[in-house]
């Protein structure tokens, strides 16, 4: 029986305040904004009270108080809950990204996402790459007990590179898809700041994946710290920190790879894969143009003539183009069909769009959240 303390009048004893967080992408639970459990674990009492996060109110994260006639049943109490936090947390085997809300970098947030279902045939790389990527990521786990009997490590840095809206992003979620199960942890731009919160979590969530999505923004700012590239540093810290059997995949991705590339060389051993995912040939451009144009019933020739048309373009461009045409074929009242295609090559590769295919080539949100649609 809980005791209304006289000294506090102002706080009469209530009953606990609840509030609804997101425990998945669809779902949420209720759970105790503000509350006292009183509870007995082998005889011993314990209170414990609950808080709620109030970044606002300079409480960053939510609070736990224990309180109990003997310490040591409280220390055991938490170390318990520590435990069971790691593993039976909410944020197992979910695709999340860790976000920057406006009181600043103390008051990280949680946001859950939809696994992407992308396969193999959705995303158009030259052969083999796609494999020798996703085996990396992702096969290398599959195979974790021949790797530790053979003592290989099993933590692993993939390093996806190259022009943008050639598919790195893309790519990623491609992986996110293959490795139902698995944490993932997509950190971008100002949340990288957040990477050792995110190796922490990996390490306890695993298997893990942490996607640090467009990794020169921050090889870029300086606006971090005062030395050279702070912050990619941090992240190549973190990517050191953890043990070599923890089951983490690291993915990086970055357009300007030469931005990281003193970084990575004065950190080696963090990256053991790094892949460029090139502009297209003209084979992939066409696969590109079928795949976007599924739908559509385009001639062979039109397509093979676009393709040789686009050399230099971005794998973006093609899904524009397509887009382009059905956009056209609609405004005019007709049936897409391939002058609306060629029309559309027209336009865009005119050098008067340069800036528009430059612009185009820039692919989805530079912030990253594009991975998880
Ligand atoms: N290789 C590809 N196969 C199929 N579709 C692709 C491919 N590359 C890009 N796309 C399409 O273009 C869009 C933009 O590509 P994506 O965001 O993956 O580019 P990116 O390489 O991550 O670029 P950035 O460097 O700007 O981040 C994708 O959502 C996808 O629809
Ligand atoms: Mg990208």
């Amino acid at each position: 029986m809980l005791q209304q303390a006289q000294l506090f009048p102002q706080f009469p004893l209530a009953q606990p305040d609840y509030t609804n967080l997101a425990i998945g992408p669809n779902e949420q639970r209720q759970v105790v904004a503000l509350g006292i459990r009183l509870i007995t674990r082998s005889g011993v009492p314990l209170a414990v009270l609950q808080r709620e996060a109030s970044p606002r109110f300079g409480r960053p994260t939510a609070l736990l108080e224990v309180l109990s006639p003997e310490p040591s049943a409280a220390a055991e109490f938490l170390s318990v809950l520590r435990t069971q936090l790691q593993t039976r947390s909410v944020l197992k085997g979910q695709v999340v990204s860790l976000t920057m809300d406006e009181y600043g970098s103390s008051g990280a947030g949680v946001t859950f996402h939809e696994r992407p279902s992308l396969t193999a045939a959705d995303v158009i790389l030259p052969e083999g790459l796609l494999d020798k990527v996703s085996d990396h990521a992702v096969g290398m786990a599959e195979h974790r007990k021949q790797l530790e009997a053979l003592g290989q490590h099993l933590k692993r840095g993939i390093l996806l590179y190259g022009p943008p809206g050639t598919g790195k992003t893309h790519t990623v979620r491609y992986l996110l898809g293959r490795s139902k199960g698995t944490t993932a942890i997509i950190l971008s731009g100002g949340s990288l700041a957040y990477i050792a919160e995110a190796a922490r979590m990996a390490r306890a969530l695993q298997p893990s994946m942490v996607i640090l999505e467009d990794c020169d923004l921050i090889a870029e700012d300086r606006s971090f710290g005062h030395g050279p590239q702070p912050l990619l540093f941090e992240v190549l810290d973190a990517m050191d920190g953890l043990d070599d059997d923890a089951d983490v995949a690291f993915i990086l991705t970055t357009n300007r790879v030469d931005m990281l590339e003193r970084a990575l060389a004065q950190r080696p051993g963090r990256v053991d894969l790094a892949v460029e995912i090139p502009l297209p040939e003209v084979q992939e451009r066409a696969a590109l143009l079928e795949l976007y144009a599924r739908e559509i019933a385009f001639s062979a020739e039109a397509i093979s003539v676009t393709a040789e048309r686009t050399a230099g373009t971005t794998a973006s461009l093609a899904k524009e183009l397509v887009r382009r045409a059905v956009v056209a074929a609609a405004l005019a009242g007709a049936d897409v069909a391939d002058e609306h295609l060629l029309s559309a090559v027209d336009e865009l590769m005119a050098d008067s769009a340069a800036l528009t295919r430059s612009l185009l080539g820039s692919g989805g949100d530079r912030h990253g959240l594009d991975i998880a649609e």
